[in-house]
Formats: structure tokens, sequence, C-alpha cells
């Protein structure tokens, strides 16, 4: 993962625990509306991939270990890792693209419902991704992925100076690539093309000469709304638009989208399509749960968006009715690192990867509520709009008096708490009885991240090695780790 250049290793914020009657007080234990629904208090669990599904997409006894356990610490909200909307291949990563998908998914509702005595709210992540493929050998690349055309032939006549390359056979020319140095092949190549060659093929929303590119905005309103619908029938208290990292949805609201056919270039055409799927999804909820979505407050990218983008851009989303806004930032493909031959660009290995999810060695700002900001600017703005669009905030966000400022301060109205509540999934119930010198603090060295880049089954260094002989203990597929964290004695 990338780090500041200038990054010096931070200490933890120091724990000042409520006693029960403290927490009691706090507006951080509060409720709120979310729409149709209230959450019993202002904590959220956000989206988190864990690799546990199932290959081809299915909730597994392991998805629902995983969220049982989450809801053993009662937070307000839990939202479901991001979950995709069509019915295609993806790997081990959760879908709802299609009704076989229901069953699974109502089972992981009842668990999770059942496991936090109905004191959590449950919302699913629902997301749309376009196709990437992995960075080719050269050989390989030359010989079977690029497409031949005429400017190749033409640059290569000149860089030969054999004219007869210009009508020569294809397998010709592609021979005549793979001859050339490598920096010979990147004049040849366009600027797209040394991408692929470098990073491996990946869509963009701004390739419009593909069909399934151009039509995406005829498609996903009716993708998303029938993904939400099922997600009601499932018992689901509510659906997250991603709109946030690397994906389809982001890549529309980004400044980078150039798109010039009505849902590019302007704010107004970016954000056209997330409100079309808004709408079409409120429309079929038609008040059976919140609707809310996930946006980036800052995409951290050359040419992307930046924080006055979001603060338009989440006073329109309120004004279409969304039921909150969660405010994400960075985690975008445009700057991640170059994959090794064989591997993915992973979107959280650049610098707008660590805005996302900053660790303690940190520039001197540090990782500790490092997003908060962006979700307080966002909130003013939708405020001073009349709405009162309920804003979540995230980042390094791992103590009580930190998360209840955020509260009091007026920069949030819940508070998000990914990677502490990996590490300690009771944390929000130890806090809420009094007994926070109990809870494992998160050391944001991000060992449960690298192991979501390699796609293994995500645990935390805290508690994995723990308690191993334990009945019942359900093991990684390495066989050293368990799935879930030992249960609060
Ligand atoms: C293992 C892992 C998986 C994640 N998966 C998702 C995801 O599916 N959707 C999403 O919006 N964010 C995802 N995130 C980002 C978190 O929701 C959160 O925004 C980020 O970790 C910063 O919050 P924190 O400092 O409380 O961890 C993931 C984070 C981690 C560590
Ligand atoms: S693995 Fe590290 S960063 Fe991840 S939750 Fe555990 S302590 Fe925190």
């Amino acid at each position: 993962m990338w780090q500041p250049p200038d990054r010096i290793k931070h200490v933890l914020p120091a724990a000042q625990w409520p006693t029960a009657e403290e927490a009691a007080a706090s507006p951080l234990f509060t409720p709120v509306a979310l729409g149709p629904r209230t959450a019993q208090q202002r904590t959220w669990v956000p989206a988190m991939v864990p690799w546990r599904a199932s290959d081809d997409g299915f909730v597994t006894d392991d998805v629902i270990a995983w969220y049982r356990r989450f809801a053993e610490g009662k937070p307000g909200v839990i939202v479901v890792e991001a979950t995709g909307i069509r019915d295609i291949p993806s790997g081990p990563l959760l879908r709802i693209g299609h009704e076989r998908f229901v069953p699974g998914l109502t089972r992981l509702a009842d668990a999770v419902r059942e496991a936090s005595g109905g004191a959590s709210l449950l919302f699913i992540q629902i997301i749309d991704f376009l196709a990437i493929k992995r960075r080719p050998p050269r050989d390989k690349f030359l010989e079977r992925f690029l497409e031949i055309t005429a400017r190749h032939r033409t640059l290569l006549a000149d860089h030969t100076g054999d004219a007869a390359i210009a009508d020569a056979p294809e397998r010709d020319v592609r021979a005549a690539l793979a001859r050339l140095d490598d920096a010979a092949l990147r004049e040849v190549l366009s600027h797209r093309e040394v991408e692929d060659l470098d990073f491996g093929y990946r869509e963009r929303v701004t390739d419009t000469h593909l069909p399934h590119i151009r039509e995406l905005p005829q498609v996903l309103p009716g993708l998303f709304a029938d993904a939400a619908d099922r997600a009601m029938r499932a018992g689901f208290d509510g659906v997250e638009l991603h709109y946030a990292h690397a994906y389809t949805m982001a890549s529309f609201l980004s400044a980078r989208n150039d798109r010039t056919d009505g849902y590019g270039g302007p704010r107004e055409q970016r954000i056209r399509l997330p409100l079309e799927v808004a709408r079409a999804v409120r429309e079929r909820v038609a008040g059976r749960g919140a609707v809310g979505c996930r946006y980036l407050g800052d995409d951290v990218i050359a040419g992307g968006n930046q924080l006055d983008d979001a603060m338009w851009f989440g006073v329109a989303l309120a004004k279409a009715g969304l039921d909150y806004l969660s405010v994400s930032k960075g985690g975008r493909f445009e700057d991640a690192k170059q994959p090794k031959v064989g591997a993915s660009a992973y979107p959280y290995t650049g610098p707008s990867g660590y805005e996302c999810m900053p660790t303690i060695y940190s520039d001197a700002r540090g990782p500790f509520s490092r997003n908060v900001p962006l979700a307080g600017a966002i909130r003013a703005a939708v405020r001073a709009a009349d709405l009162g669009t309920p804003v979540i905030a995230a980042g390094g966000i791992c103590e009580f008096h930190q998360a209840q400022d955020v509260i009091a301060n007026g920069e949030a109205d819940l508070v998000a708490s990914a990677r502490q509540t990996l590490a300690d999934p009771d944390w929000w119930l130890k806090m809420r009885l009094g007994r926070g010198a109990e809870i494992r603090r998160c050391e944001f060295t991000n060992y449960c991240e690298a192991l979501d880049q390699q796609h293994k089954q995500v645990t935390c260094k805290l508690w994995d090695r723990e308690r191993l002989d334990e009945p019942d203990v359900v093991l990684a597929q390495d066989g050293k780790r368990r799935l879930v964290p030992p249960g609060w004695r």
C-alpha cells in the first residue's frame, strides 16, 4: 500500500471510555431516523468485503457468522458488503442479481436480527462494476489482445523503414511489434494501449464505443431497482447505493467523466445517472426500507472531484430524497500501483487508496477522524439547502470522545467505524455498558486490508490466532486463522 513520503508513526487517540451513565447521556447513543427506519443509536458499521461468499456469489455459513458477530455488538446500523447487482460471475463476492440469491440473503437478515435482538438495522450495499483483466505478459498482449489498427501499421512503417508493413498480414505486424524495444513500442502504441499493457485492460464509463458501456444509463436504473426489491423481500431494512470508490457510479460522478451523451461533462450531467438510479430504486422500494448512498467527498486523483463537487452532489442527492449520505474518500483505480504480470490492478494501492483507509503511518494530520471534515462540509451544504438528510462520517474513528465529538460538533449525524469494529465488534456495546477498558483497540496497520487486496478471507491480527482450540472454531482456508473473533466473555 502507498504511504505518505513524510510519514510518522502516530499514537492512538487517548482512550477515555465512558461510564454506563455517561454513555446513556451521550448523543452517540440516541436514535436517529433514516427515512422510514429509525436507528437506535448513531453508530454504524460500514460495508467491508470479507471474502466469505461462495465462488458463485451466494451467502455461506461463514458470511452469516461474520455479520452475526457484528450484530452481537448491537451497533445502530450494519451495512452488508458491496454486493453485485448483475447476474454475472464475479468470484467470491456476494451477489443479488437474481432471485436465486434471495433465500441466502433472507437467512442472513434473519440471523442479524436475531443476534442483535432487533437492536441493529441491516442495510446492504449494492454495486455495479466494470470489467477488469489481469496485467498480461508483453508477448501475450502483442500476440492476442492488442487490436491491430491502421495507426500501428503507419507508425511501424516509420519506425522500421519497412513500407510493406502497411499491407502485411496481421501476424507479421504483431511479430514486428514484438521485435521493437520497449521505448519504440510505447511510441507505436496509443496511450490507452500502453495502459492496457502496463496495468491490464480495464473498462471505463467513457468507453462509449462499446455498446454495453454506451447503454449503461438505460440499463442500470432497472438493475439497481431489481436488486433493491430483492433486498426488501429478503428482509433488509435498507439499501445503500454504492456511488463511491473505483466503481461504475462513482466514475459517472467523477470530473474525469467526459461522456458527451448527456451523462458526462458538467456536474448536472455527471449526476444525471446517479439521480435516475436513485429515483428508480426509491420508486421500487416504495417506503419498505431506507434508500441511501455512499459517495466520495473527494476523489483524490488529478482531474477528479474535489470537496466542492461533493457538496454540490450532496445537496442534489438529498433533494432527490435519499434517506442518508455516507461519505467516503478516494479508493480509485486511476492512481493504483502497477500490478505484477498476471495480477489485476487494485484501487486501494495509490494515494487515493491511502486516503480511503489511512494507516497509523501518516502525514502530520494523522489517520484519526481524517475524513470527518469532508462529511462536515457536505452536511453544512445540505443543511444550508434546508434539508435534514443524515450524513455519515468514516475514517479512523476508534474512541468514544472522538466519535461523540463528531456528532456533538454537527459534523455528521452518525459515525461509521470499519476497522475498529473488525478489531472488536463488541466495542459499541462495551462503551454502552461502561466497560470500555475491555475494548481491543485497532492498530491501523492494515493487515486486514492486505488480506482484502489478495482476495483472502479478511481477519484481524489481534484475534485471528486466539483461542484456536475452542470447540466449533472455523478456520480460514490457510488453516491458521479463525474467521470470527472469539466471543466476549
Ligand atoms: C477489508 C475492508 C473491506 C472494505 N470493503 C468495503 C466495501 O465493500 N464497500 C465500501 O464502501 N467500503 C469498504 N471498505 C472501506 C470501509 O468501509 C471504510 O470506509 C474504511 O475502512 C475507512 O474507515 P475506518 O477507518 O473506520 O476503517 C472496506 C474496508 C476494509 C478494511
Ligand atoms: S488487522 Fe490491524 S488495521 Fe485491521 S482491524 Fe485489526 S488491528 Fe485494525
